[in-house]
């Protein structure tokens, strides 16, 4: 089911290479770290390990799961879950594509915690 709410528009899916991510600065919420997978898939997560608050933005992309840089973690894109024995869960945000452009839902990105806590995402993949 589509989320429904606004959208907001962060820009071409071009800005963010494959294998990376790049992050959102959000006035008085949580920073977001969008990120483009080697399968062309993107997502969006706080940009917050569960752990210890690592930046995600930073870590190594493999498939849809992202290292932490700090203590290695490995953090689902598609779920925010930690992964295998770690325990705990980034929040993420709902994210689509449209005409080549970066959507994210405002009202996740205004307050990720409580409005996509919960929320697996779908892969969006550019076109
Ligand atoms: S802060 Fe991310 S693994 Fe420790």
């Amino acid at each position: 089911m589509a989320a429904v709410g606004t959208w907001l528009d962060i820009g071409p899916t071009t800005q963010i290479e494959a294998g990376t991510a790049r992050t959102l600065p959000v006035e008085g919420g949580e920073e977001i770290a969008v990120f483009h997978t080697m399968r062309g898939e993107f997502y969006a997560l706080v940009n917050k390990c569960p752990h210890k608050a690592g930046p995600l933005s930073q870590g190594i992309v493999h498939g849809d799961t992202v290292s932490c840089p700090l203590h290695n973690w490995r953090i689902s894109l598609r779920t925010g879950e930690a992964q295998g024995e770690d325990k705990g869960c980034t929040p993420t945000i709902p994210l689509k594509l449209d005409g080549g452009r970066i959507f994210l839902l405002r009202e996740a990105v205004i307050a990720p915690a409580h409005a996509a806590a919960k929320s697996a995402t779908t892969p969006a993949r550019a076109a």
